[in-house]
């Protein structure tokens, strides 16, 4: 049996732009997009043309570069946002409009002042009125996280039999657990009269730290889209980080599960989101933080010496990066020093090591983490005598 495809749904460009500070002007926009469609994303959600002049430029500037990739604009359940996002889009290969609306009780009673048959009747007309404009449109049903499923089953049926090809289920407040998200999309495949036409998506934000695993739970029980974004930028704690979803698929649904994304360019796409927004990537982040894999404690470098595989679940070349790194400290052990001296030059004999050893112990309590210039100096000094 084939593996099911995934389709990844990139929003770094309008979720992860709604960062206080990210921002992107429409130059790096575009330079960001190109590199997700290299990357292998299905989506690129480019903006929310309505907002602003310049997402509205951004999103038709993007609709006339992306050849490969779906360009989607996203829109509230307003007519003139709708419009708006059509225009955006009219260059668009593959054009998407995005709306949808507040489903859960709280979205009903105190933002919209309304009742459940209104927003229902709200969505069904968004829906009919973006496929004025576009074949392929995705309903998202904002909050669905606390939507309760009878209702959430009942507004899902009636957006597909208006011509939904997507379902999103947004856990807006990253208030689910896996098992409840999981129980929520289950039961949607489950009751939802002609589900079979549209894919339902994931949306998790990650206000609890649950986003990644929710966004999982969410496949396992029937979803097949994914919305994330790089480094899981995005509203508050974040949305679900796109290398993270990428490489669980990988290294733990092989032949169940597929994405079309080319992982080796993981780091390197990390690297461009945080250099752009201005957003640093926290070092212990998992895949892309820059101690994803490195290791310092004498227990593990001596273990990852010896065969990788031992403190490494996935190969660093698997997401762009050359090679997991010995990292000295006070916790090193003698087969890391011996281990980083090779490696810059100097092949030491036991006895050798020995000294350097005790040496390094001295300096390593002192530094945070002694660098190849300090182990460099300390081996000329204290073993080869030479005059650095
Ligand atoms: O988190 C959310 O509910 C959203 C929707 C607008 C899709 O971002
Ligand atoms: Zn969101």
């Amino acid at each position: 049996m084939s593996a099911e495809k995934v389709h990844i749904f990139d929003t770094t460009l309008r979720d992860g732009e709604q960062v206080p500070g990210c921002k992107l002007n429409k130059n790096e926009k575009i330079e960001v997009a190109l590199k997700l469609e290299e990357l292998g994303v299905d989506i690129i959600e480019a903006g929310f043309p309505v907002s602003s002049p310049g997402d509205f430029e951004s999103v038709s500037e993007l609709s006339k570069i992306i050849k490969n990739a779906t360009v989607c604009g996203l829109t509230r359940a307003v007519e003139n946002d709708i419009k708006v996002a059509g225009e955006a889009l009219i260059h668009a290969v593959r054009p998407r409009i995005h709306t949808g609306i507040g489903t859960s009780d709280s979205h009903i009673l105190h933002k919209f002042k309304s009742t459940q048959d209104k927003v229902l009747e709200r969505a069904v007309a968004a829906v009919k009125y973006a496929k004025t404009f576009v074949e392929d449109v995705e309903f998202y049903a904002e909050d669905a996280g606390r939507t309760g499923d009878e209702f959430l089953a009942r507004i899902c049926e009636a957006v597909v039999k208006a011509g939904a090809t997507v379902l999103n289920i947004p856990d807006t407040t990253g208030y689910c657990l896996p098992e409840e998200y999981a129980a929520k999309i289950g039961y949607l495949r489950d009751n939802v009269n002609g589900i079979h036409k549209a894919i339902l998506s994931t949306h998790c934000h990650n206000d609890l730290g649950m986003a990644t695993a929710n966004s999982i739970a969410g496949v396992q029980f029937g979803a097949r889209q994914i919305e994330c974004t790089i480094n899981g930028v995005g509203e508050r704690a974040g949305n679900t980080s796109l290398e993270e979803v990428v490489m669980i698929i990988n290294q733990r649904f092989k032949g169940q599960y597929t994405t079309g994304i080319n992982t080796k360019m993981l780091s390197y796409m990390s690297g461009l989101v945080s250099e752009r927004m201005g957003m640093i990537v926290q070092p212990n982040k998992a895949i892309v933080g820059a101690n994803a894999f490195a290791h310092s404690s004498g227990i593990h470098q001596d273990g990852v010496i010896k065969e990788r595989s031992t403190y490494e679940i996935m190969d660093p070349l698997d997401v762009g990066v050359d090679h997991s790194s010995i990292v000295l400290t006070a916790r090193s052990g003698r087969a890391a020093i011996a281990y980083r001296a090779k490696q810059i030059g100097y092949d030491l004999t036991k006895e050798e090591l020995d000294i350097a050893y005790d040496h390094f112990l001295d300096l390593a309590d002192k530094l945070k983490q002694v660098e190849d210039k300090d182990l460099e100096q300390l081996l000329k000094s204290k073993i080869y005598k030479i005059a650095s």
